[in-house]
Parts: structure tokens; C-alpha cells; sequence
């Protein structure tokens, strides 16, 4: 028998909607909020008004775009945190009246789970290009950058984790210092295609173990910045390539070195990346390059699976719908939700 799940995502300033049936995507839409760029970040109260007037029209064309009716619809999965929790009740609460209305089953998600099952979106001819279990996933996002072991698609063991901001968040605050709009991660992406990594030297953080730490390279990069504008008022705008590059070269090496030292303390050679920062084509070249040294199996999940999308949210629900895992009408969102 077939499965049909329509999922939900709107933890943060995405609202999504996706249909997935048997593990394959047959629509999923994401409708951004571009009143969040000049402020330089999410503001959660015009977040959750942005939901409020985006969540019907999404899931009705997203139910369209799959061609099918409501009643071909098996469960709804939708995302219970972590994330903004005004956010988070805009999407709660439409896929519990929707369970009700239609009385369908109703399935809460992890959106850090969702990001690592993404792997598992099946495409047609390439149902073999999914990762081996288990697999050593390097999870980046605007709020997360962990080194997670994935023993199957529900047990997950973290076993690095950032000690202050995540590597999205290095992004979007450097980014932030340099004049650049929110979020400031695919600009800087863009913008390092035509400048030197090498110009400039940032701090790396001396970490124990496999955590990471971003917070010592922001106050470098700010107060380089600080430094060099007194000498040269336009220094920014006469270096941007350069600085954009060496800040993303940076980065890249941070997570880079954890990864290796991950893999090689865990044995697991089957790696993925996942989150919105697994955008970032330097990330995905310099990892493509280490692969081939180290003989890894890589797996890159396709642009429109890595920043927050429905489609993830959507195979994990399915994954959770094959093993009878569903949710009571008093479930309600959480803010924090741990892998
Ligand atoms: O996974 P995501 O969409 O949302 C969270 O769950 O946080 O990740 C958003 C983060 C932002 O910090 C954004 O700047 C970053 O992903 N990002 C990128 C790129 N695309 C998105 N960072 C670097 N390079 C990119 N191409
Ligand atoms: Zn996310």
C-alpha cells in the first residue's frame, strides 16, 4: 500500500509545504520572508505573522503541484522544534486541525533529524545513491553544528557539538559586520568565488575532542575590521572578495578538521553533510577533494534539501509513519528538542 505524507516546516522564516509518497517528493514549496533582510536576522514576531499569511496558500499549492486530493493523504507530519516557537504554533496548529478535520494520523518531527534524513529522499533512477548505515553526518545550520554517528534513521548519537555559535551563525554575523544582508552564508558563498583565501588570516579555536567553537572568530573578524577601517574608511568595500574568502576558507577548515578527525576516531568512512551551511560550494569542493584523498564515501544532498525545506520533514515522517510512530492531539511545539 502507498504512502502520502503532506509535511509542514516552519520553525524559523521558511514556510514549507511538501508532498512525499513512498519516499519520493511530489511537490515541496517553500515560501521565504524576505522582511527579515534588512534587519540583519529573523525578527520571530514578523515571523510568525509571515507564517500565519503564508501557511494556507503554500499547503494548497504544494497539494496541487502533487496532483493529488486530500483524501489521498496518509498522515501529516509536521516540524515540533527546535526552532521559534511562535513559528513552530503557526504549523502545529494548521496539521492537528487538518489531522482532525481529515482524521488522519499526525506525526511530529525533529527538524535536526529531518536535516540528516534528507539523505534518504528518494529520486528516480538514482535509489541507490543513499547513504550506507551508519553514516558520520556533519550537521551545519544557522543554529546547529554538531558531528552526529547515524546508527539507523532513528538513533542518533552526537558526538560533537559547538560550544557557542554554529558555523551559519559565523556566517550571518561576520556577514552582518560587513554591511551584508541577512542571511549573509550563500553572499558570502557567492562573493568568495572571486577572491583569495589566503588574503587574509583569521583565528582557528583550539578545541578538545570534536567540538567546535565560532565565537573567538567573529570578535577576531570584527575587531581586524575595527582595526583596518581607521587606517582605511573604504577598506571594506575595496576588499570584499578577499575578505569573504578567507573568512568561508576559515570556516571551511574549522569544520573540516573535526570531520576527519571524527571519522578517523569512529572507523565510519560513509560521510554526509546536512543543513543549510552544506550549501556552501566551497564546503562541498574542499570535501569532494578529501573524499578522494581519504577514499570516503560522500554524500551531498541536492541545494533544495539543505536549507529548511518540507521535503525532509516529509521522509522522516514517512520513515516514523512505517514504524507506527504517531503523535496525540496535545502534543505542542518545543523551542529546544534534542537529536
Ligand atoms: O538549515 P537552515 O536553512 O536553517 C536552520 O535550521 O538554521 O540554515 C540556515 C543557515 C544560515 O546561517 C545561512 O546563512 C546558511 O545556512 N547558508 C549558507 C549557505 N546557504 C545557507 N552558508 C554558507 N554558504 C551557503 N551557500
Ligand atoms: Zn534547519
Amino acid at each position: 500500500m502507498s504512502v502520502t505524507i503532506l509535511a509542514i516546516e516552519s520553525s524559523c522564516d521558511d514556510t514549507s509545504a511538501a508532498v512525499i509518497k513512498d519516499g519520493y517528493v511530489l511537490s515541496n514549496l517553500i515560501a521565504g520572508q524576505e522582511i527579515h533582510r534588512s534587519y540583519g536576522g529573523v525578527v520571530p514576531e514578523l515571523a510568525s505573522r509571515a507564517h500565519q499569511a503564508n501557511i494556507v496558500p503554500v499547503i494548497d499549492q504544494a497539494i496541487k503541484k502533487a496532483g493529488i486530493g486530500l483524501d489521498e493523504i496518509s498522515a501529516i507530519a509536521f516540524t515540533r522544534g527546535p526552532g521559534l516557537l511562535g513559528s513552530l504554533l503557526v504549523g502545529t496548529s494548521f496539521a492537528k486541525g487538518l489531522a482532525i478535520a481529515k482524521d488522519i494520523p499526525l506525526i511530529e518531527v525533529n527538524h535536526l533529524q529531518a536535516h540528516i534524513l534528507a539523505h534518504f529522499i528518494l529520486e528516480k533512477g538514482k535509489e541507490d545513491k543513499i547513504p550506507a548505515l551508519p553514516f558520520l553526518c556533519l550537521l551545519v545550520s544557522g543554529g546547529h553544528t554538531q558531528l552526529i554517528v547515524v546508527k539507523n534513521h532513528f538513533e542518533m548519537e552526537v558526538i560533537g557539538n559547538t560550544i557557542d555559535d554554529a558555523a551559519g551563525e559565523a556566517f550571518d554575523k561576520c556577514g552582518k559586520v560587513m554591511g551584508l544582508p541577512y542571511p549573509a552564508g550563500p553572499v558570502i558563498d557567492k562573493l568568495s568565488a572571486e577572491g583569495n583565501p589566503d588574503a587574509f588570516r583569521f583565528s582557528k579555536p583550539v578545541i578538545k575532542g570534536l567540538d567546535f567553537s565560532f565565537s573567538g572568530l567573529k570578535t577576531n573578524f570584527l575587531y581586524f575590521l575595527r582595526d583596518r577601517l581607521k587606517e582605511n574608511p573604504q577598506f571594506i568595500s575595496e576588499n570584499l572578495p578577499d575578505l569573504c574568502s578567507s573568512l568561508q576558507h576559515t570556516i571551511i577548515s574549522i569544520l573540516l578538521n573535526k570531520l576527519i578527525k571524527a571519522s578517523s576516531l569512529t572507523g565510519i568512512r560513509t560521510i554526509g553533510i546536512a543543513g543549510g551551511v552544506s550549501a556552501n560550494s566551497g564546503l562541498r569542493n574542499v570535501l569532494k577533494h578529501e573524499a578522494e584523498k581519504k577514499k570516503w564515501q560522500l554524500f551531498v544532498p541536492p541545494f533544495g534539501y539543505t536549507t529548511d525545506n518540507a521535503a525532509m520533514i516529509g521522509i522522516t515522517g514517512y520513515y516514523k509513519y512505517l514504524n507506527n510512530d504517531f503523535s496525540g492531539h496535545e502534543i505542542s511545539p518545543l523551542a529546544r528538542f534534542d537529536l
